[in-house]
């Protein structure tokens, strides 16, 4: 796509990326964009690149708008490479001796990734920059969601460039919020729930600290997907109430089967929930992927796994899940597994452990079956339903 003004001499120059479908692990089904922001001034500046394949995009869009040995300044908000994958192309037609700004762990991370003898000058928190008619302020944000990461703030307009926070990996023509359907909010959720779950004590850090320092906020213009600029007091609401990580009453119930049996004991399972009145949604490994379904458990009180065993282990689908889920650390969360085995059936007890190791606590010992379940077994899975349903009504989700 084109350079795009967001405000009088403040242009987005990022690009979209269509195709992208795994985002290395993540499910990206619309594709996502790497936006980078050029600030016409006195001295002109460059707030991020884009990844590294789609470094000549990135400067024939600054080119169409001035030539890049016109760039005086390049922020590097976050070292992560979809940001500064082009950073060695732009520096070289910027000029090496320019200075590069970014935190402190910028500098070190930056020279890790691209060995460069670059000018770094490495940012103390709320420190300040002029650059003419304008200035801007760079705010500490280490682990959200990466040990460099920082925000640079725009005084005199009011715009966070805010890197990671508050983006959504969503591909579209249009660049602000007000262009696009409220189903932007879902995108938004997914990549909080994927990627910034774990640091949501940070998050309500972070969000304190700007309140207490009144940070006026008209524009936030985040790294991934749409600018907010007509309501982005919504996404920063948004923000507060996912970083408190309240479960709203709904199960997630996650399985993988073999032969069907597991299938069908989870099937009665869902019917046992659902009969209720509770939430709840049934997500076959093979058929959703993982950061589909962590967006489910982010905010649902119970999650439910089943697994076949094999091998004396886990289903490999579940192993995975498992890693990916342990790895966000959901909280405030009730456990329960089940599935079918043939002669060892060690599974139930592995998920019982995996629980056990994310601080899940467990409505029991879980319900395992041999072979195929019979009648008995699957009104024994219905009841074990009912049980979770019951027990999920009474929390005080
Ligand atoms: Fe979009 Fe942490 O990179």
């Amino acid at each position: 796509m084109k350079p795009k003004e967001i405000k009088k001499g403040i242009f987005q120059v990022g690009v979209t990326d269509w195709n992208i479908r795994d985002f290395h692990g993540y499910s990206t089904e619309s594709g996502t964009t790497y936006n980078a922001f050029l600030i016409l001034d006195e001295k002109n500046v460059l707030i991020d690149t884009v990844k590294k394949e789609f470094s000549d995009q990135l400067i024939d869009n600054i080119k169409s708008i001035i030539p890049l040995e016109k760039i005086d300044i390049v922020i590097s908000n976050h070292t992560e490479m979809d940001h500064s994958g082009s950073l060695p192309a732009v520096m070289h037609r910027v000029g090496e001796n320019k200075p590069l700004y970014c935190s402190k762990m910028g500098e070190k991370n930056l020279s890790l990734h691209y060995q460069k003898n670059w000018q770094f000058h490495p940012v103390q928190p709320n420190e300040t920059l002029n650059t003419g008619r304008y200035t801007l302020t760079f705010l500490e944000t280490r682990m959200l969601h990466w040990p460099d990461s920082m925000f640079t703030y725009l005084n005199e307009e009011k715009i966070l460039f805010s890197s990671d926070a508050f983006g959504q990996h969503y591909a579209s023509q249009y660049l602000f919020d007000d262009q696009v359907e409220d189903k932007i909010m879902d995108y938004a959720k997914k990549y909080y729930a994927n990627i910034l779950l774990l640091y949501s004590p940070l998050v309500q850090k972070l969000l304190k600290q700007v309140t207490d320092i009144g940070l006026q906020i008209n524009m936030i213009c985040p790294d991934h997907g749409i600018i907010w600029r007509k309501d982005p007091n919504r996404i920063i609401k948004a923000y507060h109430q996912w970083s408190l990580q309240k479960p709203i009453k709904k199960a997630v119930l996650i399985y993988d089967t073999m032969w069907h049996s597991t299938e069908t004991m989870a099937e009665h399972i869902v019917q046992g929930i659902a009969d209720t009145g509770t939430e709840v949604i049934p997500m076959h490994l093979r058929k959703c992927h993982r950061s589909d379904i962590m967006t489910e458990v982010f905010d649902a009180k119970a999650i439910i796994i089943g697994s076949p065993t094999l091998n004396n282990g886990l289903y490999p689908t579940i192993s995975d899940l498992i890693t990916y889920m342990k790895g966000l650390k959901p909280k405030n969360k009730i456990g329960a597994a089940f599935g079918s085995y043939g002669w060892s059936g060690e599974a139930v007890a592995l998920i019982n452990q995996e629980f056990d190791a994310m601080k899940i606590s467990r409505v029991d010992d879980g319900l395992k079956i041999q072979f195929v379940p019979d009648k008995k077994v699957l009104d024994q899975c219905s009841e074990y339903g009912q049980k979770i349903g019951q027990l999920i009504q009474k929390e005080d989700a």
